[in-house]
This record gives C-alpha cells, sequence and structure tokens, in this order.
C-alpha cells in the first residue's frame, strides 16, 4: 500500500505564499499569481530558495520562460487572497487587480504589500516526481509590517498570533 504522505503532511504547519511571473503577449505584460506552501530556504550563501509546482502549470511554464518570479510572505489577512490565488487564471487575474503589489525592481514581477518578500532569479529547474523544483537565486528580500502570519495546517488557514509576550517562558 501507498504511504499516506499526503495525511501524515496535514499536520505539518506551513506559511503560505503568493509567488508572482509573468509573460510579455505583443508587447503587454501580463501577472500571474499563485498560491505556494513549499516555499524552502536551500542555502544563504549564495541565497537560494526552492518551490515545487506541477510541471503541466501554466505559471511554471511563464516562470520558466522569463527565468524571474517573486515570492510574498502572507500575512493572516490574505486568506482569501490565498484562496483565489489558488484557483483557475481567471480567479487569479481578478485577485491580482485587487491586491496592493508593484513590480519589484530586480525582476519586474509583482511584490505583495507582505511582511517578507523575495525577487528571484531561476538557478535550476529539476523534475522531481510529480513536481518540478525551481531552485531560484534571491536578488533582493525585504520586509514589511509585522503582521501575523498567514499559516496551513490541517488543509485550513490560521493565524499565529506572534505577539512577543506570548513566547515568554518558552524553553529550549
Ligand atoms: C495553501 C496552498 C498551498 C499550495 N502550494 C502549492 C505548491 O507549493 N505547489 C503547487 O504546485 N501548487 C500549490 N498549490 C496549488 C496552486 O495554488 C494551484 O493549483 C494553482 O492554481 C496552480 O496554478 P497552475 O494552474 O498554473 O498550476 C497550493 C494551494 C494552496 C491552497
Amino acid at each position: 500500500m501507498a504511504p499516506d504522505l499526503r495525511g501524515a503532511m496535514r499536520h505539518f504547519a506551513t506559511g503560505v505564499c503568493v509567488a508572482t511571473t509573468y509573460t510579455d503577449r505583443s508587447g503587454v505584460r501580463v501577472h500571474d499569481a499563485v498560491t505556494v506552501n513549499s516555499l524552502t530556504s536551500v542555502s544563504l550563501d549564495p541565497a537560494l530558495v526552492s518551490v515545487c509546482l506541477r510541471p503541466d502549470s501554466a505559471f511554471l511554464a511563464d516562470l520558466l520562460a522569463t527565468k524571474k518570479w517573486a515570492l510574498s510572505i502572507l500575512d493572516d489577512s490574505a486568506a482569501v487572497a490565498a484562496r483565489r490565488c489558488a484557483g483557475d487564471r481567471a480567479s487569479r487575474a481578478g485577485a491580482l487587480a485587487g491586491l496592493r503589489a508593484a513590480p519589484g525592481a530586480h525582476t519586474g514581477a509583482l511584490v505583495l504589500d507582505a511582511p517578507g518578500w523575495l525577487e528571484c532569479v531561476l538557478w535550476d529547474s529539476i523534475r522531481l516526481g510529480d513536481h518540478t523544483m525551481v531552485v531560484g537565486e534571491v536578488v533582493a528580500a525585504g520586509v514589511g509590517a509585522h503582521r501575523p502570519p498567514l499559516v496551513y495546517l490541517r488543509g485550513r488557514y490560521h493565524s499565529l498570533d506572534d505577539d512577543p509576550n506570548q513566547d515568554r517562558g518558552v524553553t529550549t
């Protein structure tokens, strides 16, 4: 029997990001955004991160063509945007139109108003099983307003109130 990877990983809490890239069609730049929770920090020097995407993803095709993307780490007010950016392209375009975002200075990919963001340039892409891991060199990173992060756990969004006072008494 196949291992219940999905069932086990439901209990692994992750942050939630919106990845953005774009394509230039007849001189018109069309942006796209998808929700991802597979962000991993891979290396500090050089600064590398990875995300895993489905090989048949339209978003992945655009990313591999431009070789540029951005990742915005969402706060707990962004659950609706996360839901919409996990939908089809029309839903994603609608979500993007309603978000506060600006093209990143280094990549042109949209950077959202978010607690943290990264601009990436393609370093490598590797087909692994039923996903493609894209590894990006982080060419710019920034920190926005400190707000409680959006957390994905057991198929639902949660807010993590990381008020430093709550951490008192935590021992290692
Ligand atoms: C919380 C959450 C995390 C997700 N993380 C990923 C991910 O890491 N990789 C992925 O391929 N899809 C992920 N998805 C699904 C994509 O957001 C969704 O399939 C999106 O429509 C993909 O766009 P595409 O049609 O271009 O593939 C996630 C969805 C949710 C709700």
